[in-house]
């Protein structure tokens, strides 16, 4: 009988000769989710009830957001609302395939264009998501004989991007240029001479909310030959002139920026993610990237959403200022409170508390008093150092804000995070 043959028809478990063995291949599935909640890392998710803006349903109850990233309120601005509704009508809700197989719809290369004019870049090209992005874009920039240079807080989609390729990997300590300068001086001795070296680093690394020192990488990048990719995912909307995001932040050229990545699914408020920088990008990217190649394009409905979302922050960029306002008054609050903040300088405001329990309890008690906050902890960040992350959004007025400041007060006190 063959062993195929034998397994249909056995129970999960069953002797093999005295030893009693499990046989169930997936065994290991409710094995490995009850480790996870034994340590409490398994995900405990709420339900949203309406759309994600400064009050929300969440479980059923009014809540203040406090763990968004739809920075600048789009995700529900009625003039994207608008043109999702209208897109619907004009293209039906699905792009028939991969862009690359059924065409790409009038409105992607509308979306392309509209980007690209607004990061004053040559060319963009548009993912169905940023993780999509840094998994597709990645590894075909660097091959065997190359070499990626990593910041070590890098988000998920670097290092599963980074993962997918063969070239040779070194990571730097993080933010730290005298160790990227040296992870590049130890790469110019290699024998043989490295073809290709990428340095890729977040923008504004989103545990923190500290900035990339992306002028100083492009620098050393220049002494040595390499590009310079930013996944700036949390400082589009956020930072640069009317939210242009890090490149503008720092005044950099695409002579020195050669890869700038983002997403739609933060500040502008929908989803999809992109890479914009020269037209041989896009050419290239286009041609090879394949998640971009072989997986269904972006939905009409989104990219028209995502285009409206752009013209809007054109339109009103008094949305950045608001956000810059908020963060600062808020920060500033909790600080004087005596909460830890860390390295933040954006309006990703972590309250560090050091254990995981802590960080639980409190988000969990600002749940019951009205407001909607995540906690962080390990393997996110680094053991003893658990958090809530918050985050600001424009359309917090003072009076949530002082809301949000008094109820930290009382549940910080309450808990002994705060004297
Ligand atoms: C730094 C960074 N890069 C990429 C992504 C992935 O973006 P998307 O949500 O568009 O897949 C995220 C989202 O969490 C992120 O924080």
């Amino acid at each position: 009988m063959s062993l195929s043959g034998r397994f249909i028809f056995l129970p999960d478990e069953y002797f093999d000769g005295d030893i009693m063995v499990d046989r169930n291949p997936t065994s290991f599935l409710r094995e490995e989710y009850l480790k996870l909640v034994e340590q409490g890392l398994d995900w405990k998710i709420r339900n949203l009830g309406g759309p994600s803006s400064t009050w929300s349903i969440v479980d059923g109850r009014k809540v203040l957001m406090l763990c968004s990233n739809n920075y600048l309120g789009l995700a529900n601005h009625p003039r994207v609302r608008e043109a999702a509704k209208e897109a619907i009508d004009k293209y039906g809700v699905g792009a028939g395939s991969d862009r690359s197989i059924a065409g790409n719809m009038d409105i992607h290369m509308e979306l392309e264009e509209t980007l690209a004019k607004f990061k004053r870049a040559p060319a963009s090209l548009v993912f169905q998501t940023g993780y999509m992005a840094n998994e597709g874009l990645i590894p075909q920039l660097i091959d065997r004989g190359d070499l990626v240079v990593s910041d070590e807080l890098n988000h998920g989609s670097i290092i599963d991007g980074v993962r997918l390729s063969r070239a040779d990997r070194a990571i730097y300590k993080h933010c730290d240029m005298d160790d990227l300068a040296r992870v590049l001086d130890e790469a110019e001795k290699h024998d043989p001479p490295y073809k290709r070296i990428l340095i890729v680093t977040d923008g504004v690394f989103s545990m923190d909310g500290d900035i990339a020192p992306l002028d100083r990488i492009a620098k050393l990048a220049g002494e040595h030959g390499a590009m310079v990719y930013v996944d700036d995912a949390h400082g589009e909307g956020v930072l640069g002139e009317g939210g242009r995001g890090i490149v503008s932040h720092y005044n950099l050229s695409r002579d020195e920026v050669h890869i700038e990545m983002g997403t739609f699914s933060k500040a502008f408020g929908v989803i999809g993610g992109h890479i914009t920088g020269s037209e041989d990008l896009y050419k290239f990217a286009y041609n090879k990237a394949r998640t971009w190649l072989l997986s269904g394009a972006m939905t009409p409905v989104s990219a028209a959403a995502c285009k409206a979302a752009i013209e809007v922050l054109q339109d009103e960029s008094w949305r950045v200022d608001r956000l810059w306002e908020n963060t600062e008054y808020f920060k500033k609050a909790v600080e004087d409170l005596g909460y830890n903040t860390g390295k933040t300088q954006t309006p990703i405001i972590p309250l560090i508390v050091g254990e995981s329990y802590l960080a639980r309890k409190l988000a969990e008690r600002l749940y019951e008093e009205g407001i909607f906050a995540l906690p962080i902890f390990y393997p996110m960040v680094p053991r003893g150092t658990a958090r809530i992350r918050l985050q600001m959004n424009t359309d917090l007025t003072r009076e949530d804000l002082d809301f949000a400041i008094e109820k930290l007060e009382t549940i910080g006190k309450e808990l002994g995070i705060i004297s």
